[in-house]
Parts: structure tokens; C-alpha cells; sequence
């Protein structure tokens, strides 16, 4: 071996090392992985090809000119899942913490640039104590530079953030500008401001996990699409996540291989019960509409009244947007709204035809829904669903009442094919309701007010709680048996697969946010 291919080995080994023995040793103690690991699992064999393995930080204060490791606390490059480009940044906390220095930042927006000129998504694995405290307002710098090509890529190419360790301080900002979060369990957490900020300004007292662990953010603030039990299952969920989305908005997501068989569903019919009062489970009514087990739910433990994720349908990609009955008569209130309406313009960014389920009883009152804003966070559904162009169909299978029938994809909103079951009941309220408003007085002067009652009940319930008046209208364009359903959603997409349909010449519009 000559000296320069010795001096380039010593160096290469050196990058390998990150921190060190002993560091990486403490990451495996803590239950994580380190960062080249990482990129191992997620990327397939012999992929990956590093990028900027030799950089080294430049900071002179503190004696930080003696402390150089190679790579500087960041593994970035490219490489290939299921045999697809993509971008990876692989945070290394045996190096500083992971901590985010002029340089480390460099080599993420190097390759951001590469991603969004390459048409490819980007993958960040997150582990780092924030601002490289040494470098000062020069890391800050370099976290803004991050922040502006996350919202320059937005809607461009997918952007995944996987946070495997520490996320704190403003660091939290460019997962929550990418496109899907993703947490492990016990080993990562994100805040703004950790428990010790908080005890000193709030006085409460509370642990990292409870403040900004992976189950706090996946159940109580949304802040994440996915819990993940371990590192491993977070690496393959992003594999999966990415098998359902295309490689950037000019494409289309990959369509599986599929031949069509019996396509009828008669499980479907006897999933929803005849009594309209009766909860039932949607991801059912989901897992036989979809490809076998295709359906991976996004949101899973966040405002569950309302299901969102991705499927397929004969080998097609598809995005659902699904009232749940089991949780709250899927009611849509704030934190639905929000999250429905996220997922759709996600899916309307990226080419991803959108399923409406509907069985929704209208929107939940109260002074609480009210003061936090539901009109305008319903809002922002609505406003999703009427500008996403892409094909949209909605199969109502219940209930579709008031504001939130206009909402959920109705005709006049833009969908394509409006599907209901014999048994939908789309009016503008429930019967008993509508009925003591508009027959107060009817009811009052009867001689036997419960037999009135009942008797103009039945009479708006024959008149308005069916499809029929919507399908009379071509709001509905057809009632169809459960069981058809699946073959219907088929023909439905194929149809639909080059649909092109445009929105106004503008910058951009402006959802309420
Ligand atoms: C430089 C850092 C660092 C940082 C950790 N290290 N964070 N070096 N800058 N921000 C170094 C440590 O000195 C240590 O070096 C090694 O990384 C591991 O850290 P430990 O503390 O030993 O690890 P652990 O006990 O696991 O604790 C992890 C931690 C803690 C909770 C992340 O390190 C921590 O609180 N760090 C500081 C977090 C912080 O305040 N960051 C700035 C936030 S403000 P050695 O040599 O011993 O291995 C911010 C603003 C961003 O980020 C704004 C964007 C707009």
C-alpha cells in the first residue's frame, strides 16, 4: 500500500469511528444505534454512497481546534430503497451530541439541494443536542438555512424525519416543516423548552418522556405520524411509508402488481349496523375495501374520530380520509379537522388519488370546540378537500349530516364519484332534531305531543334520512350495495388515473391556518 492510499485509509477509518469506543459503546447502552448503523438498515445493500466524509467543523473557540472528528457529527449521501433514490442525513451523537455546527449544517443542505434537484426524497435521522453551543449564532445560522429548504422542498419531494434520540430547542422546527415524523419509543423525545425551562416558568414538573416523548407527541399533540417501538421498526417504517408515495410532484407513486379476482365483499354489509345510533369499527369497512393488508394508518393514536393512511387498491396507491363511528360517532371536531386536512394536502401534493369514508353525525359542539377555534380548523378540512385535484372519490356508508356532508367530499366540492349505501341518510340534521325545530308548534298543540313526535319523525326520516333525494339530484351519482363496493372503488380509480384538473392561476392560496 502507498503512503497517500495509507493516509486516505487512516482517514476513512477515522470517519467510521465517529467519537469513538466509548461512545458509541454509551449509545448502544442507551438502546440506540449508531448513525452509520442506521443507514444500513434503512438503505438497501451496497447503496449508499457517503458524501462529505472528510468535512471537519471550523471552530477555533473553547480549544475546539484539538477536538476534530471527521464527518463532524453528521453522515450524509445517497442511496437506494426498494431500488428508489433517496437522501439520507444521519445524525452521529457519538460526535458532539449530534450538535448542529456551521459545517454539519452544510452537509444537510448540501444534499437537500441534490434531493430537489434530483427529483428524490429526502430521509433525516434524528439524534442531536441542538445548536452546537461552541459555535453560537453561526449554528443558529445553519439551522435556518435547514428550515428554508424544508419549506422550499415542501410539496416538491417527500420529506421524512425520523427522530432516534434528542430534539430540542428551535431544532424541532425543520421535522415539523417536513412532510411525516416518525418517534421511537423511550429513546427520543422533542420540546421547544425541556422540564427544567419548564419547572422555572410554569413550576410543573415533568419528565422528558411525559413532556416530549414518543407517546405524548403520537396521542396528545399529533406533533408525530408514528410511535415506534425501537429503532429497527422505525427504519422499516419509513421503507414502508415511502413504498405508498412518489419520488417528488411530478410523479406518480408506484403501482404494485395486482390481477384482478372476485372482487366482491359481502363481509362489508354486516360490518355496519342497521341502527344508524350503533358505533362500529371503519378500519374494518377499510381492510375490505383495500388490497390485503395494504392500510398503514397514519395518525393511529391522534384524534382517533377520525382514520387517515394510506392503501392500495388493485396495486394503486391511494390516500383514505375516514369518519370513525368507534371513537366520538365520528364527529368532526378540531383535532380531526386538522388532521384530516393535513393528510389530504399531503396526499393532493404528491399525485396520491384520496378514498372519503363518511359516517359522520356533523360537527361537535360546545363552548370548548367554539373557544379553540373549530370554525376555523374545520375550515381547513374543507378547504383541503375543495383544492386537491387529485381523482377523489367518497363512499358514504352511513350517516352524512349537516356542514360536515358538504365537508367530506361532497359533489359540490370537487369529487369525482359520490358513492352511498341504501342505508346512508344524508339530511341536513338527524330526525328527532329536525323534527322538534320545525314542528314545534304541531307537536305542542297535539293532543298526544310523544305520538306526534313520533309520527313526524318517521315521515322526515322516510323523506330526508335516505340517499335517495341526494342521488335524485346527481349529488350521488350512484347507490350501490356494500358488497360491490371494492369492484366499484377499482373501476373508480382506474378511471380516473389521468384526470387532470387545475386551480386558478395564483402564488398561493390561503387555507386557514
Ligand atoms: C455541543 C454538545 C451539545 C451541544 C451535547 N453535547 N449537546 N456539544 N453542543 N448542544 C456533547 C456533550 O458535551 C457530550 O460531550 C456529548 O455531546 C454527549 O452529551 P451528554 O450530555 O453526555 O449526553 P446525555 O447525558 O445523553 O444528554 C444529552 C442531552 C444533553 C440531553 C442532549 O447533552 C444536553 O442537554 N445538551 C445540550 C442541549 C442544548 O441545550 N442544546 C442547545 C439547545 S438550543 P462528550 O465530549 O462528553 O462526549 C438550540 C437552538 C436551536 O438547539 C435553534 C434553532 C433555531
Amino acid at each position: 500500500m502507498n503512503k497517500q492510499t495509507e493516509i486516505l485509509q487512516a482517514k476513512i477509518a477515522a470517519a467510521k469511528k465517529g467519537g469513538g469506543e466509548p461512545r458509541i459503546a454509551s449509545q448502544h447502552k442507551k438502546g440506540k444505534l449508531t448513525a452509520r448503523e442506521r443507514i444500513q438498515i434503512l438503505l438497501d445493500d451496497n447503496t449508499f454512497e457517503e458524501i462529505g466524509m472528510l468535512v471537519s467543523h471550523r471552530c477555533t473557540d473553547f480549544g475546539m481546534e484539538k477536538e476534530q472528528y471527521l464527518g463532524d457529527g453528521v453522515v450524509t449521501g445517497y442511496g437506494k430503497i426498494h431500488g428508489r433514490l433517496v437522501y439520507v442525513f444521519s445524525q452521529d451523537f457519538t460526535v458532539f451530541g449530534g450538535s448542529l455546527s456551521e459545517t454539519h449544517a452544510e452537509k444537510i443542505c448540501k444534499i437537500m439541494d441534490m434531493a430537489m434537484q434530483n427529483g428524490a426524497p429526502v430521509i433525516g435521522l434524528n439524534d442531536s443536542g441542538g445548536a452546537r453551543i461552541q459555535e453560537g449564532v453561526v449554528s443558529l445560522g445553519g439551522y435556518a438555512d435547514i428550515f428554508y429548504r424544508n419549506t422550499k422542498a415542501s410539496g416538491v419531494i417527500p420529506q421524512l424525519s425520523a427522530i432516534m434520540g434528542p430534539c430540542a430547542g428551535g431544532a424541532v422546527y425543520s421535522p415539523a416543516i417536513t412532510d411525516f415524523i416518525m418517534m421511537v419509543e423511550h429513546t427520543s423525545y422533542m420540546f421547544v423548552t425541556g422540564p427544567n425551562v419548564v419547572k422555572t416558568v410554569t413550576h410543573e414538573d415533568v419528565s422528558s418522556e411525559e413532556l416530549g416523548g414518543a407517546h405524548t407527541h403520537a396521542s396528545k399533540s399529533g406533533v408525530t405520524h408514528f410511535a415506534c417501538a425501537n429503532e429497527v421498526e422505525c427504519i422499516n417504517n419509513i421503507k414502508k411509508l415511502l413504498s405508498y408515495i412518489p419520488q417528488n410532484c411530478e410523479e406518480k407513486a408506484p403501482k404494485y402488481a395486482y390481477t384482478l379476482q372476485n372482487e366482491l365483499r359481502p363481509k362489508i354489509e354486516k360490518l355496519i349496523p342497521l341502527n344508524a345510533n350503533q358505533p362500529y369499527d371503519m378500519k374494518e369497512v377499510i381492510a375490505e375495501l383495500c388490497d390485503e393488508e395494504s392500510f398503514l394508518e397514519v395518525h393511529k393514536d391522534y384524534a382517533e374520530n377520525i382514520v387517515v393512511g394510506f392503501a392500495r387498491i388493485a396495486g394503486r396507491s391511494i390516500g383514505i380520509v375516514a369518519n370513525q363511528p368507534a371513537s366520538m360517532a365520528g364527529v368532526l371536531d378540531i383535532n380531526s379537522s386538522k388532521k384530516g386536512a393535513r393528510f389530504t394536502r399531503f396526499c393532493d401534493a404528491f399525485n396520491i388519488p384520496l378514498l372519503v369514508l363518511v359516517d359522520v353525525p356533523g360537527f361537535l359542539p360546545g363552548t370548548d370546540q367554539e373557544w379553540n377555534g373549530i370554525i376555523t380548523n374545520g375550515a381547513k378540512l374543507l378547504y383541503a378537500l375543495c383544492e386537491a385535484t387529485v381523482p377523489k372519490i367518497t363512499l358514504i356508508t352511513r350517516k352524512a349530516y349537516g356542514g360536515a356532508y358538504d365537508v367530506m367530499n361532497s359533489k359540490h366540492i370537487g369529487a369525482d364519484l359520490n358513492y352511498a349505501f341504501p342505508n346512508a341518510e344524508i339530511a341536513v340534521m338527524g330526525a328527532k332534531g329536525a323534527v322538534e325545530l320545525i314542528f314545534k308548534n304541531v307537536i305542542d298543540a297535539s293532543e298526544n305531543p310523544a305520538a306526534a313526535l313520533e309520527e313526524k319523525v318517521t315521515e322526515y326520516t322516510d323523506k330526508f334520512a335516505n340517499p335517495y333525494s341526494a342521488a335524485s339530484r346527481g349529488f350521488i351519482d350512484e347507490v350501490i350495495q356494500p358488497q360491490v363496493a371494492r369492484e366499484k372503488l377499482i373501476k373508480g380509480f382506474t378511471m380516473l388515473e389521468n384526470k387532470v384538473a387545475q386551480m386558478p392561476k395564483r402564488k398561493h392560496g390561503n387555507i386557514p391556518l
